[in-house]
């Protein structure tokens, strides 16, 4: 049966990382899957997370399935970690969550309810997005428009292009936003521009959906939750698709939550029925391991406490590294790469032409995505100064 179709090529991100690791070069550096690396390139499992997996396979008796909203320790920790301990839209009982396998998991069964609710619905995403928004909310039958979002000449968000765009949003459109650490371009709303879209929102009737996978590696847990608290609090519905893949290491376990606040409790259980209708017909039940641990992390005073420190350590790093690398690249290609500091998270954009990043990798071993979408967290102390010869020399 299956011969009739066709070979697919790699996926380009994936099918780039696989490349680097099959490149003999010894001096080869790896800027492309959005993965964090300490500084001897390893992705470390987080102290915490072993210790609760250690806590884990001494008391846990049964591999039966969990309840279909998922571990009860999660779910309610989820919500904690993004909205805040006491957050007016917890403390009214209007907030629900699910467990999804990952982020990916959790934007799909956001779609499925969407489409349900309102199958018109455009979702207007920034550009450039993550590519995987693309199938994974297209999937299900809904269709895109694009709005405004940065702007490769100022290396920063085009805030006026972004609400021009969506004064075109018609009511009951979605407005997919990257809750922090923009994947790709790193560059976030300030608070004020997350007020302004917050009001554009409610005034056009729009129904947020924000993606937040890197929540406590921009600047803060925190910080990096303002938008998702700001529209939680201050309208009366907000769907946030939330990933524990990066925060807690949990890449492989398959880790995230659909998180919906409604007008009331009423509206949002219905979602939470709707959303754990969703998974059912796709993958049926969520997986265990990864949430259970999170659970652990997220309720336990000692094993929290660590996990806060050690990713704070990681945040800290990568905003280390982003001035290593703004002072190196502007040292070695008399260019000012300083908006590499200004932006949050793992991703920033070069500003390389798409030859340029082919001869960095057909020359130097140095891979990135075509668009110079970089992983900053494949930077170290040890590469640092050859990525930088590379990149002055195909300038
Ligand atoms: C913007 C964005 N959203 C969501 C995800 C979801 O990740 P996962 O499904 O691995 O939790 C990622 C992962 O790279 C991402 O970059």
């Amino acid at each position: 049966m299956f011969e009739s179709l066709e070979r697919l090529p790699a996926d380009p991100i994936l099918g780039l990382s696989a490349a680097c690791a099959a490149d003999p070069n010894p001096d080869k550096i790896d800027l492309t899957v959005g993965v964090y690396k300490n500084e001897s390139g390893q992705t470390p499992v987080f102290a915490a997370v072993q210790r609760a997996q250690e806590a884990l396979s001494e008391r846990e008796v049964t591999k039966a399935y969990l309840p279909q909203v998922g571990d009860a320790h999660y779910i309610e920790g989820i919500r904690k970690l993004l909205l805040g301990e006491s957050h007016p839209a917890l403390e009214a009982e209007r907030v629900t969550s699910v467990q999804a396998p990952g982020g990916c998991g959790a934007l799909r069964v956001g779609a499925e309810v969407i489409k349900s609710a309102n199958p018109s619905a455009k979702v207007w995403l920034s550009a450039p997005t993550w590519p995987n928004h693309i199938p994974l909310i297209g999937s299900v039958g809904l269709e895109f428009k694009e709005y405004r979002y940065y702007d490769p000449a100022t290396h920063a968000v085009d805030f006026d292009g972004m609400l021009a765009d969506l004064a075109d949003a018609a009511p009951g459109d979605v407005l997919l936003l990257h809750g922090c650490c923009h994947n790709p371009c790193g560059a976030d709303l300030s608070p004020e521009q997350w007020q302004a879209v917050t009001t554009l929102t409610a005034e056009r009737g729009l129904m947020p959906f924000i993606d937040i996978a890197y929540q406590g590696m921009g600047k803060s847990l925190d910080e990096d939750a303002f938008g998702v608290r700001h529209m939680t609090e201050n309208l009366p519905e907000v769907l946030v698709a939330a990933s524990n893949s990066k925060n807690m290491g949990l890449y492989r376990e398959r880790t995230g939550a659909i998180v919906f606040s409604g007008r009331d409790r009423e509206t949002a259980e219905i979602f939470s029925s709707q959303a754990t209708k969703a998974a059912r017909k796709i993958y049926s039940m969520p997986p265990a391991h990864g949430a259970i641990l999170a659970g652990m992390v997220l309720s336990d005073t000692a094993l929290n406490n660590s996990w806060r420190e050690e990713l704070a350590a990681m945040c800290e790093r990568l905003n280390g590294l982003r001035v290593m690398l703004d002072e190196k690249l502007s040292a070695a290609t008399g260019k000012d790469f300083s908006f590499i500091r200004n932006e949050s998270g793992m991703f920033s954009f070069l500003g390389l032409t798409p030859e340029q990043v082919d001869r960095l990798r057909e020359e130097f071993s140095v891979y990135m995505v075509g668009s110079s979408r970089v992983n900053v967290a494949g930077v170290n102390n040890a590469n640092v100064d050859y990525l930088a010869k590379a990149v002055a020399a195909v300038l």
